[in-house]
């Protein structure tokens, strides 16, 4: 059966960050903290899905969705991140399964969408390695509420994102900008991913996955340096965490830096724990060039020659073809069925004075993803693909000036409007019959 899906995420999308016992999570310390985000947005109410998760179930209902890719927010479930649970936090995600199975829409849940519980960034965030046997813990306790009915899990998501972005340069929660002193993150994400993935099927999971955002490299010419800088960013952002997952061992990390001090025997094994599938978020290529400087080894020079998105992001669609083909060839049999997790972009879709909106932008760019993943089907696995998003919602760094929603919010009234995407793809899902899970 492949998946139709919509995504989003605990922190962009629910508010209510201090209902029901919820413990404060380190996008909450973030935003509060002058000039982090873009006018100073926080989620504090976001699109109060808290509130309204029935009427956005009834939304994806009507769109057609077979499944519905949304995070859980870890200090919901463990205020602390650790020790005493919060029963009313496990009740709203419970309620929610329920809501989309009785929709016929199959939930798939991630577990850590970057909102670490604060007090777990107190004892030094995923720079610790305890962070990652805590990660296990509430996997644990979330599993086994939920694991009778939930058909797939995800771990994590995008190590790298919150590692380069979190960590590194310090433009997401937690702020911290350590350069590549940073990568100690991806090992224990990827140590947690590992344990979380063995306590899940304890409890009783059925199919687990972890969610990579992964970009096609295009070194700038042929030359020695531009193609030992290219390399070194593939390293960096996309085999540094698919290889030791899929293949059981680091890629040469000679270019980045070392993980010698923090690798220990075993940990190689945990984190190759098998899967049941791969998701990968893919939203465009990356054009390195040789450094410009000490500072980095490699310089991105962006791309030209493409439309772009409101982010500036470009868009390509083929690179999404290239990119499922090129694991494929990559990992050859390693590769578990791959799921499109996310795929989407930004626009500024305001109302017309009819109310409508009229987001011929991101039809195109969804029709021509949708077909490169058609294509890349002939020779690689590709199991679902998920819209991000189903709603227009808090876009970290950039508060709620992208919008990314197949539904228009109105972050005045929080009212919700359909966009021309939204009845796009309802036809185009017409087409396709997806089954219930
Ligand atoms: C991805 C994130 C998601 C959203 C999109 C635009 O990197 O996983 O939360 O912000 O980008």
């Amino acid at each position: 059966m492949f998946l139709w899906g919509t995504a989003t995420a605990a922190y962009q999308i629910e508010g209510a960050v201090k209902d029901d016992g919820r413990g404060a999570s380190i996008w909450d310390t973030f935003t509060h903290e002058p000039g982090r985000t873009r006018d100073g947005h926080t989620g504090d109410v976001a699109c109060d899905h808290y509130h309204r998760w029935p009427e956005d179930v009834a939304l994806m209902a009507d769109l057609g969705v077979n499944a519905y890719r949304f995070s859980i927010a870890w200090s919901r479930v463990l205020p602390l991140g650790t020790g005493q649970v919060e029963p009313r936090g496990l009740d709203f995600y419970d309620r929610l399964v329920d809501g989309l199975l009785a929709a016929g829409i199959a939930p798939v849940p991630t577990l850590f969408h970057w909102d670490l519980p604060q007090a777990l960034q107190d004892l030094g965030g995923w720079m610790n390695r305890d962070i990652s046997y805590y990660f296990a813990e509430y996997a644990a306790v979330v599993a086994e509420r939920l694991a009778d009915r939930v058909p797939m899990w995800i771990t994590l998501n995008e190590p790298f994102v919150h590692m380069a972005f979190g960590y590194g340069m310090g433009v997401h929660a937690p702020g911290q900008a350590l350069l590549f002193d940073a990568l100690p993150v991806a090992h224990h994400q990827l140590l947690g991913h590992g344990l979380a993935v063995q306590a899940l099927r304890a409890a009783g999971a059925r199919q687990v996955l972890i969610t990579n955002n992964c970009t096609p490299v295009w070194p700038a010419s042929g030359s020695a340096e531009d193609l030992a800088a290219a390399d070194a960013y593939d390293t960096l952002h996309n085999r540094l965490f698919n290889d030791p997952i899929l293949l059981g061992e680091y890629p040469d990390l000679k270019a980045i830096g070392a993980l010698d001090d923090v690798v220990r025997d075993g940990d190689l094994a945990v984190i190759s724990t098998p899967l049941d599938g791969l998701g990968i978020n893919y939203y465009n290529p990356t054009r390195i060039g040789a450094p410009a400087d000490d500072a980095l080894p490699f310089t991105d020079l962006g791309i030209t020659g493409y439309p772009t998105t409101a982010f500036g992001w470009p868009v390509v669609p083929d690179g999404l073809r290239e990119l499922l083909t090129g694991l494929h060839a990559r990992y050859g049999a390693a590769l578990p069925p791959v799921y499109v997790t996310e795929n989407g972009c930004s626009q500024e879709d305001l109302p017309g004075p009819d109310g409508t909106i009229d987001d011929q932008g991101r039809i195109a760019f969804l029709d021509g993803h949708i077909t490169a993943v058609e294509q890349a089907a002939a020779g690689v696995d590709v199991r679902g693909y998920f819209v991000w998003s189903l709603l227009d919602n808090f876009e970290w760094a950039e508060g709620y000036h992208q919008r990314f929603g197949l539904v228009h919010v109105d972050f005045d009234t929080l009212r919700r409007t359909p966009k021309a995407s939204y009845a796009w793809l309802r036809d185009r899902l017409t087409a396709a019959k997806p089954q219930s899970p």
